[in-house]
């Protein structure tokens, strides 16, 4: 069973070919990062029109590089929401030509699920149920997934979500976007020395997250370490340091503050997930989005699942952040209910 997933909820353009929900045949992934970069986050806008451009040579590549035909493909996914609007009707606007133009299935597919299901990619070894933690830029949520059309949400931010407050904190540092990676690279080995950010919302059997405190709590923190460093032009809001020469005092400033946000984002998702582990009874769990490329929080997890006997399953780092191999894998078992769409669905904001 041929999969023609595509993804277009954000930045990047992307479609895959995938064969029974597992085996991935292509994966190819356009990123708009270099255009967004120099605003600082994504513009959506230039999004979409960059989307335009290159959706119908990311589709080609995708089938090429798969070794297959248009005609071999049996069912088309498609991102569906949550996202940006704009977007999204890219990738839904092609999906619908081909489903018509080819006379198959076409599926719509919530963008979160399809992070879920990124777990069963190249994996044969994925079973129902299993725990779901959704670490990215735009959400950050824990899912129960009993079956494929059994999912519940039962934990998620109230504010930012976890890769966002990455950003933002990047941002702030005068360090780049995106942020994930760049901190990440910093915190690297570094000490805290005893520096500790707030974790926020951690009494008993609370599964929701909160990371703006975190994100305030840094902001106050540089600006007192770096006072001299913050053009004070827009009262109220972000402030972004001016940039540091390399190896001074204040880039070993930068690199503490960068190791102890790391610390506090990656103790409270770990400890939520395993505390929604131990309220839901669960032996299997799951850690994607964007975020779940950090190493530091994949070694946390499978160390801490190791403890628990508790099954841990990575997506690969490429399956991680936004992808058309997730949608075609949901897409599949959409497929397998029975549960394709008319071609009179619209994007979805939120879902
Ligand atoms: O899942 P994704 O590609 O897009 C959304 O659905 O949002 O996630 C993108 C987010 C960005 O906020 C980025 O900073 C973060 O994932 N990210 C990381 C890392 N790589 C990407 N966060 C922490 N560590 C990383 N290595
Ligand atoms: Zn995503």
């Amino acid at each position: 069973m041929i999969v023609l997933g595509i993804e277009t909820s954000c930045d990047e353009t992307a479609a895959a070919v995938v064969e029974n929900g597992t085996r991935t045949l292509s994966n190819v992934v356009v990123s708009q990062i270099d255009i967004h970069r120099e605003f600082g986050g994504v513009v959506p806008e230039l999004a979409s029109r960059k989307h335009v451009e290159s959706i119908s040579m990311v589709i080609s590549k995708a089938l090429s590089d798969a070794c297959v035909d248009l005609h071999d493909v049996e069912a088309i996914a498609v991102t569906r929401g949550p996202g940006l609007i704009g977007s999204l009707l890219v990738g839904i606007g092609a999906a619908k030509g081909l489903s018509y133009a080819l006379n198959k299935p076409i599926f719509a597919v919530n963008h979160l699920h399809g992070h879920l299901f990124a777990s069963w990619l190249d994996n044969d070894q994925m079973e129902f149920p299993f725990l779901g933690l959704v670490v990215s830029g735009g959400h950050t949520s824990i899912f129960e997934v009993r079956t494929p059309l059994d999912i519940e949400i039962i934990g998620k931010t109230r504010d930012d979500a976890a890769g966002e407050a990455y950003d933002k904190v990047s941002k702030l540092l005068g360090l780049g976007y995106p942020g994930g990676a760049i901190i990440e690279k910093l915190a690297e080995g570094t000490s805290t020395n005893g520096l500790r950010f707030p974790r926020a919302l951690m009494e008993p059997r609370n599964l929701d997250f909160s990371f703006s405190g975190l994100k305030t709590a840094v902001l106050r923190y540089s600006e007192k370490i770096f006072a001299n460093r913050y053009e004070k032009k827009i009262p109220g809001s972000f402030q972004q340091i001016t940039p540091l020469e390399p190896s001074s005092d204040d880039c070993h400033h930068i690199q503490k503050i960068a190791a102890a946000f790391q610390e506090a984002v990656i103790d409270t998702v770990v400890k939520k997930l395993f505390m929604a582990v131990e309220i839901r009874k669960s032996t299997r769990v799951v850690v994607c989005g964007g975020v779940a490329a950090n190493r530091a929080l994949r070694n946390r997890v499978i160390s801490e699942g190791l403890d628990r006997g508790i099954d841990i399953i990575l997506p690969a780092i490429s399956f991680c952040s936004d992808n058309g191999a997730m949608i075609a894998a949901r897409g599949y078992f959409l497929y397998q209910e029975g549960i394709a769409d008319s071609l009179d669905f619209g994007a979805k904001s939120r879902w």
